[in-house]
């Protein structure tokens, strides 16, 4: 059986990770991965694939940045080509984004079958790329692997059959297991930041609808200097580089106590996530995380694709306002964190080469 790996973003390679480490142990598959170049700055993109020491991609299309129709159909012009010339058995594609949606049709019109890793993750947003991405790409599915309930919910609701959906839990989970102790053992960012444990506010912010409107970027960094200033604590800021094109285009005035900085690896990310006061984000895998890793989280959005999170209490949602955002913090600072993580056991890459190889003669 051969697979067809495909993906092209920061965290379709941390989501991916697992799969790829499996698959190549497994001697029931042959594999290869094709890299889209979605992502191509060295700590979006190659930082990962050398720390959880994946194999070089065969194939990077080296497609870049663009609009979304540019991204998408440069994508499948390329991945048709190499999917005809491969003849794998079954592509995966893991999440949402333009990549994501590019694999999945260029497949499906091959009559190639399609997985789809983290199926079914609703935001009911459609304003949001991701939604259109992944609702697209569920339907144009043939194993729809679902890391929880309510995301199998989704797919039913939206009359896709129930033997194509499997319940897995999300990949992330394995990620964050198979590399928490190494992230504790090998990296000392804390240190090097001279950051103590809890003496830290995490943030992120990345989202299209977020960062591309002055407004609500704007809102987001007075809401992250109103929380420094309440609690005099250090907010640590990887910079996504849409995040930081879009403080310049605007001119938007640094917030204090915000230390902005550049991505980080994944270990790293991991260390800072685990032992921070609390994490405000506009992220997907940020706020799963969080809740694996028993941190408060405030989301800077009005809906979210993860309600598990809000349901067990380990996130809130606080929109863009900054004295929401600063009330929202308030709400989380103390909370318990003995909340039960929804996403899986840490099998997940497990699960789907089982169903795959069970599934796919
Ligand atoms: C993409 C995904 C989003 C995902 C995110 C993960 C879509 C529609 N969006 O958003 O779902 O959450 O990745 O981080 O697929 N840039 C660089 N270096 C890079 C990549 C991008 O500098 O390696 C800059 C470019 O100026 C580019 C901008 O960031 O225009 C946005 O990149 P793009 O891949 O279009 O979208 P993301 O915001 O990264
Ligand atoms: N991440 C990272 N370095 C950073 C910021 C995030 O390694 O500086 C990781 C984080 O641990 C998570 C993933 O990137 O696994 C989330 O990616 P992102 O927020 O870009 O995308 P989303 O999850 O929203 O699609």
């Amino acid at each position: 059986m051969k697979i067809a790996i495909i993906l092209g973003t920061r965290p379709e390679i941390i989501k991916m990770s697992p799969i790829i480490r499996i698959c190549s142990k497994s001697s029931k598959v042959t594999y290869f991965i094709l890299h889209t170049g979605q992502h191509y700055s060295y700590n979006l993109d190659e930082i990962f694939f050398q720390e959880l020491e994946l194999p070089k991609p065969s194939y990077n299309l080296r497609i870049g940045s663009g609009t979304h129709a540019e991204q998408v159909g440069r994508m499948m012009i390329n991945i048709e080509k190499i999917l005809i010339n491969e003849q794998p058995d079954i592509v995966l594609v893991e999440g949402d984004t333009n990549t994501v949606l590019a694999g999945a049709l260029s497949s499906c019109k091959l009559h190639i079958k399609v997985g789809h890793v983290e199926a079914g993750l609703r935001s009911h947003d459609r304003k949001m790329p991701e939604e259109i991405n992944r609702i697209l790409t569920d339907h144009c599915s043939d194993l729809l692997f679902v890391p929880t309930k309510e995301a199998k919910k989704n797919l039913l609701k939206e009359g896709i059959e129930k033997k194509k959906i499997f319940l897995t839990g999300n990949t992330i989970v394995d990620a964050v297991y198979q590399n928490l102790k190494i992230a504790n053992k090998k990296m000392n960012i804390l240190k090097k930041m001279n950051l103590k444990k809890n003496g830290y506010f995490l943030a992120t912010a990345h989202r299209e609808e977020n960062v591309d409107f002055k407004e609500r970027l704007s809102g987001i960094l007075k809401g992250l200097e109103l929380v420094y200033k309440k609690y005099n604590l250090p907010v640590i800021f990887p910079i996504h580089p849409r995040t930081k094109q879009n403080i310049e285009k605007f001119n938007l005035n640094l917030p204090r106590g915000v230390n902005f900085i550049e991505p980080v690896s994944f270990l790293e990310f991991l260390q800072l996530e685990a032992n921070a006061k609390l994490v405000l984000t506009d992220s997907g895998g940020v706020q799963e995380e969080t809740c694996v890793l028993k941190r408060p989280c405030v989301t800077l959005r009005e809906n979210t694709e993860r309600p598990e999170t809000l349901k067990v209490g380990s996130n809130i949602l606080a929109g863009t306002d900054p004295k929401r955002i600063a009330r929202s913090v308030d709400l989380m600072i103390n909370k318990k964190t003995d909340w039960k993580n929804p996403f899986g056991k840490g099998d997940a890459a497990r699960k789907i080469l089982q169903i795959i190889e069970k599934c796919v003669a």
